[in-house]
């Protein structure tokens, strides 16, 4: 065990990196040497340790498991072919845990131990850092309730864990998304701008639908008339209409996400047009049956950018401009890589090289 001021560190005697093969990683389904752990008991928070990734052991009456309370995170780190590598952003992830914390009545991280904690897991398992241009190591930390007992309230006790997984590309081509007018995902002043778990169990069953009707994702309407664009699943949305970028306004029904945000502040910085408003299902069938919708794709951290290739509303589906004519999305994705592999220069300071 290595002790650090704030952090104990103990390394696995027996690495599994040798048995990993780059090549063939399912999305989620691998996992690195390493995880944090950090509880939450009398009123604070404990000194976290890093420890060889394990299973948890809990009480059938763990709150977490009858009521709900955890919300996750998803972020990535980099590495390019010199074997540099950094984060994108995290101080945004911990921030919005720290928000999603609030709504759901769980107390907040303490942002700096979280970030050293971090660095140093991904400093540790840095060897599981895929160097292939679409590969990643997508980091989950995860905060839950622990207390022993069966009754409606908020825990006393919580833990929060981070772990790692290497990942290829999420989708290998562009997405054909559905507009969703029946299911709601998130209605004014319930949980869909926090990172809740129950959001996502939630939409499981609409999701399945579509996946059996042939569509990838679905994008959600407003649950008061169905009738304006929210998000997709795990991931912003953003349409090109002519010349002008639009996507939906944040509120306390959509997630608040670092890849959308990232990708307006470059829009802007490029001289685009940007509106961040409500979007209407009409206008985007509009603008597509009038050859004006140039380009839609999704915006999250898994995918990147997800070019969307065809939208569904009922009957009606709106097939999108090839994905070569898509100036913007490619030059985003291009751009997105380039920085995340330190190919260019770091103008917004949104990278914390590790090396
Ligand atoms: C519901 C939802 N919307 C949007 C996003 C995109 O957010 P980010 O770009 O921070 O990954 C995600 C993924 O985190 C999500 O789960």
């Amino acid at each position: 065990m290595i002790q650090t001021e704030t952090i104990n560190i103990q390394p696995t005697n027996e690495s599994r990196l040798p048995q990993l093969d780059f090549e063939s990683l399912v999305f989620g389904r691998t996992f690195s040497d390493h995880m944090l752990v950090m509880d939450f008991k009398d009123g604070k928070w404990q000194k976290p340790s890093i420890l060889p990734y394990q299973n948890l052991s809990m009480s059938p009456a763990s709150s977490v498991i009858h009521y709900g309370q955890s919300i996750f995170e998803g972020l990535k780190a980099f590495k390019n072919e010199n074997g540099d590598f950094g984060l994108f952003r995290p101080d945004r992830n911990i921030d919005r845990m720290n928000k999603s914390a609030v709504r759901m009545c769980m107390p907040e991280l303490p942002t700096e131990l979280v970030l050293e904690g971090l660095k140093e897991l991904v400093r540790l398992d840095q060897g599981w850092i895929p160097t292939s241009e679409m590969g990643s190591l997508y980091i989950r930390p995860v905060l839950f309730a622990t207390d022993e007992y069966i009754g409606v309230k908020a825990s006393d006790t919580y833990r929060f864990l981070i772990f790692t997984a290497p990942v290829n590309a999420y989708y290998t081509k562009p997405v054909k998304v559905k507009i969703e007018r029946n299911y709601t995902r998130a209605a004014h002043g319930g949980t869909g701008a926090a990172k809740a778990a129950g959001n996502y169990a939630g939409s499981l069953y609409p999701a399945r639908l579509a996946n059996q009707q042939g569509y990838d994702q679905l994008l959600w309407t407003d649950a008061q008339t169905h009738s304006y664009i929210e998000e997709s699943g795990t991931m912003n949305v953003m349409f090109l209409i002519d010349d002008t970028l639009i996507t939906p306004a944040l509120s306390d029904t959509i997630l608040d996400g670092i890849t959308r945000s990232s990708v307006l502040e470059l829009a802007r910085s490029w001289g685009m047009k940007v509106e961040e408003r409500k979007v209407s299902v009409q206008e985007i069938t509009d603008a597509a049956k009038e050859g004006r919708l140039k380009d839609a794709f999704g915006c999250g951290t898994a995918a990147t950018i997800a070019q969307i290739a065809s939208i569904a509303d009922g009957d009606q589906e709106y097939v999108l401009p090839e994905v070569e004519e898509r100036e913007f999305s490619k030059k985003l994705s291009n751009y997105f890589i380039d920085l995340k592999k330190f190919r260019i220069e770091d103008s917004l300071n949104w990278m914390i090289k590790l090396n």
